[in-house]
């Protein structure tokens, strides 16, 4: 799938990455293997107020905008017309859906809504408008669940869907499995969620020199640092039979990253939750760290 991307406003590079194998994964949830394309406009709130006013009669500015070029309906969907798909194609072969509008200022405003990133935000959007231009809409319950559960597939299948608390929790559980704990026999798993709704996994791994021993949400927590992330969500942290809360090294760790994560902690059926700024208060950040904090040169 090709999308063809025209930023009218400042470029968002990270975004570019998240939003080819969006496209990507709405093509192959609508079970489409034809060579297509669509164009999508990255503008401002003025222009989108412009093109709805104009095209729809609607006068206020929206975060998402889509014009099919095909006659696609919720009751014959792109998938279900691969034939006229084919006759349709132009002279390099491709056959082109329609447009795209997004707004980058009401995406970056939803995204902090959300509490999720802009490159998530404007993924979203643009699966949510991908659909459209295959026909799906939301203008009943059954063509809105249709739709909706289409675009869930896709965003998860490019994994970066909505997770959970009870899938991250599901996942920390299943990172336990692989503790290394000869010495306390104590098994710990946390799965840490990122801005960008991706989920790094880790289990704690013991030393036989006991002081070399790495806590489950540190191995997650590093996993996910060396990997390039820097922001993050929720941590869900599990063991078998008692609340496993942080220790003092694992609170300070993740308070570099994110001060306002989600603690989460699950033991067998029991669940229990704090922010991280209740279980660090007055905590020691980056910024103190600082040599301009401290006053020196
Ligand atoms: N442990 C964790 O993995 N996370 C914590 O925050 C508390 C302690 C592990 C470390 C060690 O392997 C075992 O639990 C007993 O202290």
């Amino acid at each position: 799938m090709m999308l063809q991307i025209d930023w009218q406003v400042e470029r968002v590079p990270e975004a570019e990455e998240y939003l080819a194998r969006i496209a990507d994964f709405c093509l192959k949830t609508e079970g489409i293997d034809l060579p297509v394309y669509a164009q999508l406009q990255i503008t401002d709130d003025d222009v989108i107020h412009e093109i709805n006013r104009q095209h729809r009669g609607v006068d206020r500015a929206t975060d998402v905008l889509s014009f099919p070029s095909t006659d696609c309906t919720p009751d014959r969907t792109l998938g279900h017309c691969h034939k006229k798909l084919l006759r349709e194609r132009d002279e390099s072969g491709c056959c082109f859906l329609g447009d795209i509008i997004i707004s980058l200022p009401r995406a970056q405003a939803q995204a902090a809504e959300y509490g999720h990133s802009l490159k998530r935000e404007m993924a979203y959007l643009t699966a949510h408008a991908l659909f459209h231009l295959m026909g799906y809409d939301h203008m009943n319950d059954t063509d809105k669940e249709r739709m909706r559960a289409m675009e869930e597939k896709a965003l998860n299948g490019a994994g970066i869907g909505r997770v959970t608390d009870e899938e991250l929790i599901a996942m920390a559980f299943k990172a336990m499995e692989f503790s290394y704990s000869p010495y306390s026999h104590f098994k710990v798993g946390a799965a840490l969620l990122t801005k960008d709704g991706k989920v790094y996994t880790g289990c704690n791994i013991e030393n036989g020199s006991y002081g070399a021993t790495n806590c489950a949400e540190r191995t997650a927590l590093f996993k996910a640092v060396s990997e390039g992330e820097r922001e993050f969500v929720a941590i869900a942290i599990t063991a078998e039979k008692s609340a496993p809360w942080p220790c003092g090294i694992c609170r300070q760790a993740l308070n570099e990253f994110a001060p306002e994560l989600r603690v989460m902690v699950a033991w067998g059926d029991n669940r229990d939750e704090a922010p991280l700024s209740t279980l660090l208060p007055h905590g020691f950040g980056p910024k103190q760290g600082t040599l301009e904090f401290l006053g020196k040169e």
